[in-house]
């Protein structure tokens, strides 16, 4: 392979070892489960162990992970403390519904995501991210240092509203735009009675500014579709080509209710830009202190752009832009945990014919977060070295080893959109600019609802000469 000799360590907690208290476990979760980790978690295929009084199995090996997220998904349920903090937000959307209303939903929404349609937003994410990317002119004549991780937010919250609702939404778009991050900051943390189990109806005070954010953000929703409803019946061949238009044709008995309708959009807003921002950020984080990668990413935007290449081709044309983004999730992957309860009492062996039971109630974590970085499976797992994930690579990886999008039925129905979304993201930006990281920054992941910097990532952006 070739790997630069000194490849980049970006910043992670150290495995722990040893064991937290039971208070400080509460504590640390409450502040960033990414703390909680002990060594075995990043070095054996599987550990069972209580937490909080529940039988907890941590699954890293691949075997164990097609059993319980493919080969037996039906006797999986999501767990309840992941439903407690999402399903008052989400509802009957995709990410947060089960059974019969799931797989129905899933059927339905199947024909919405197709590589097809993705490649039909591609012009859009194009044209998003080139308005985007003249903001930073400033910064690139001033030095004056960007907060990345907060650009990154604005721009895929900027192509999701226009890729959604063509920006038809029923209020001015700045206020959509806060109460979305306020909906995201109070409602998708875990309480502390989240972690005690204490019954549903007790207050989380946590929560609590994030319920108003809900109820007003709600009604923006459902105020957006009877104003596109009302287009469609007016003007059926006139209404945008976008989701908003792809979901409300799905109403019927067959497909979606009025509702679920709602939740879906509320989900893909949730589930569909902060993830992809994230990961956005801790790339040019982790290009900017990788420079010898940078410049391979560099030729080859200048190059396939020179040639004039659709858009819609980049994500195949620039594999060196896709590992980079590939990389940063396998290190900082948004969803760092996936985490399942049992319906039935299951059973698993290994292939030394060690089985393990997997009982009726209790959880299994398979969590991308220590997955990724597992020294059982990953050469150097701490470092960034974007060369795995290069065609000549990437057939190294094992399927169930690497999980940013998840794996079986429930595998993420947004991932082509994403990926596509980042390399014309990436390709604009680093076309037009240099991103360099301040003197001295170490953005430190925490686990929010996804996983990003704490407080922000501060680089200097400069022009690259046209
Ligand atoms: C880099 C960006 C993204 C990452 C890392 C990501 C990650 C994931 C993961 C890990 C799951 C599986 C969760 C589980 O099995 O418990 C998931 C599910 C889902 N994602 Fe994504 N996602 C991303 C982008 C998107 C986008 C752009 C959309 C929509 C526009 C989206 C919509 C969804 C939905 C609706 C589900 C639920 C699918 C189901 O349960 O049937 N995601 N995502």
């Amino acid at each position: 392979m070739d790997i630069r000799p000194e490849p980049f360590e970006p910043p992670a907690p150290f495995p722990r070892t040893v064991p937290p208290s039971r208070l400080e476990i509460i504590k640390v979760m409450f502040r960033n489960p990414l703390e909680l980790w002990g060594a075995p978690s990043y070095s054996l295929p599987y550990i069972q162990v209580k937490f909080f009084g529940r039988l907890t199995t941590i699954a890293n090996h691949p075997g164990l992970i097609r059993h319980v997220l493919v080969e037996n998904a039906a006797n999986y349920a999501m767990q309840p403390i992941r439903q407690l903090v999402l399903r008052p937000i989400l509802r009957d959307g995709l990410l947060t519904a089960e059974g019969a209303v799931w797989k129905r939903s899933r059927k339905a929404m199947a024909p919405v995501f197709t590589p097809r349609h993705a490649r039909g937003f591609a012009g859009k994410m194009l044209r998003i991210s080139e308005t985007f990317a003249e903001r930073y002119d400033a910064a690139a004549r001033t030095g004056e240092p960007v907060n990345i991780a907060v650009g990154m937010t604005e721009l895929t919250y900027e192509i999701l509203a226009d890729t959604l609702f063509s920006g038809e939404i029923a209020t001015g778009t700045e206020g959509f735009a806060d109460r979305v991050d306020s909906l995201l900051h109070n409602m998708g943390r875990i309480d502390p009675l989240d972690l005690l189990q204490a019954p549903a109806w007790i207050p989380r005070l946590t929560r609590i500014p994030g319920k108003r954010a809900l109820s007003a953000f709600r009604k923006i929703v459902s105020d957006t579709m009877n104003a596109r409803r009302a287009r469609m019946t007016a003007d059926p061949d006139g209404v945008p080509d976008d989701f908003l238009t792809l979901l409300l044709r799905l109403e019927g008995p067959e497909g979606l209710t009025r509702d679920e309708i709602e939740d879906n959009i509320l989900t893909f807003i949730g589930a569909g830009h902060e993830t992809t921002a994230r990961a956005l950020a801790w790339t040019l984080y982790c290009v900017s202190e990788s420079p010898h990668f940078r410049l391979l990413m560099e030729e080859e935007i200048d190059r396939v752009m020179a040639e004039g290449r659709d858009p819609v081709e980049w994500l195949e044309a620039m594999p060196h832009v896709r590992a980079a983004f590939e990389e940063a999730l396998r290190l900082y992957p948004p969803a760092p945990s996936i985490n399942r309860a049992p319906i039935e009492d299951d059973q698993w062996t290994d292939e030394n014919g060690r089985t393990i039971t997997l009982p009726k109630g209790t959880s299994v974590l398979i969590m991308p977060w220590t997955l990724h970085r597992h020294v059982l499976y990953w050469e150097k797992p701490r470092h960034f070295m974007p060369e795995r994930f290069l065609p000549e690579h990437r057939d190294r990886i094992g399927r169930f080893q690497y999980l940013p999008f998840g794996a079986g039925p429930r595998i993420c129905i947004g991932a082509t959109f994403a990926l596509q979304e980042a390399v014309i993201a990436l390709a604009v930006l680093m076309k037009r600019f240099r991103f360099d990281v301040l003197a001295g920054e170490r953005p430190w992941p925490v686990q929010r609802l996804t996983t990003q910097p704490l407080n922000g990532i501060a680089m200097r952006v400069s022009a690259r000469p046209a």
